[in-house]
């Protein structure tokens, strides 16, 4: 049977952690987009190319080949997932994921996956623009302040030193850069379910969302 589950939301809303999750139980391929922006950075920021610089970025995207395996971005043959959760790369991203010719290289890439497999994929364009006819969508918030707290939590845990203050206004920031970019900014699709985080555990929130499915499929 196809299955198609998106889910979008602002950055640290826990969806990566749910779509995985949920993924598991209905045997989906987690594709987290981020990372493949997040990858482009990298790689740009590598070979000093602004994100400005369209046509030198477009052929950076044209050699990299990205696929996922195992939950995690394998980006020309390597796994990179260490890398691009670094701060420098996500006070970047957003800058690089505002730019159109990216976003359409990217989309297309995300389209070609959901073609090959039953995907779950998080993002902030994924019910509205990469999979728009998803049978299942969601979108996942929480308070600025509580996604703040579980990035700075996340980044303690991998032994990086971090503020929580300063992770709070790069959060403010992103979801600015996200929501108000000209093109496929951040927004929930009208068929898209809301779900709240800010005082829900992770299970409490993947229950919700499989039981959604279970009973809708
Ligand atoms: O989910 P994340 O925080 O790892 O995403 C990193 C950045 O990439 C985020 O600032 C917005 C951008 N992004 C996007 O524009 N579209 C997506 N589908 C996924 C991420």
């Amino acid at each position: 049977m196809r299955i198609t589950v998106a889910i979008d939301g602002p950055a640290g809303a826990g969806k990566s952690t749910i779509a995985k999750m949920v993924g598991e139980k209905f045997n989906l391929m987690y594709i987290n987009t981020g990372s493949m922006y997040r990858a482009v950075t990298l790689k740009a920021m590598e070979k000093d190319i602004s994100y400005t610089d369209v046509n030198n970025l477009c052929d950076l995207i044209d050699t990299m080949e990205m696929h996922f395996e195992n939950d995690e971005l394998i980006l020309n043959g390597k796994n990179v997932n260490e890398k691009l959760t670094m701060p420098n790369i996500s006070s970047n991203v957003s800058n690089y994921a505002s730019i159109a010719e990216v976003r359409e290289k990217l989309v297309y890439l995300q389209r070609q996956i959901s073609k090959k497999y039953n995907v779950i994929m998080d993002g902030r364009d994924i019910g509205t623009v990469v999979l728009k006819d998803a049978a299942f969508k969601f979108f996942l918030t929480a308070s600025p302040e509580e996604r703040a707290r579980r990035r700075y939590k996340e980044l303690i845990a991998k032994k990086i030193d971090v503020n929580y203050e300063h992770i709070l206004d790069e959060i403010k920031r992103r979801d600015y850069i996200d929501s108000n970019r000209e093109i496929d900014p951040l927004t929930k699709a009208k068929d898209a379910i809301e779900i709240d985080s800010t005082s829900m555990t992770i299970k409490e929130v993947v229950e919700k969302i499989c039981t959604h499915i279970t009973l809708n499929l």
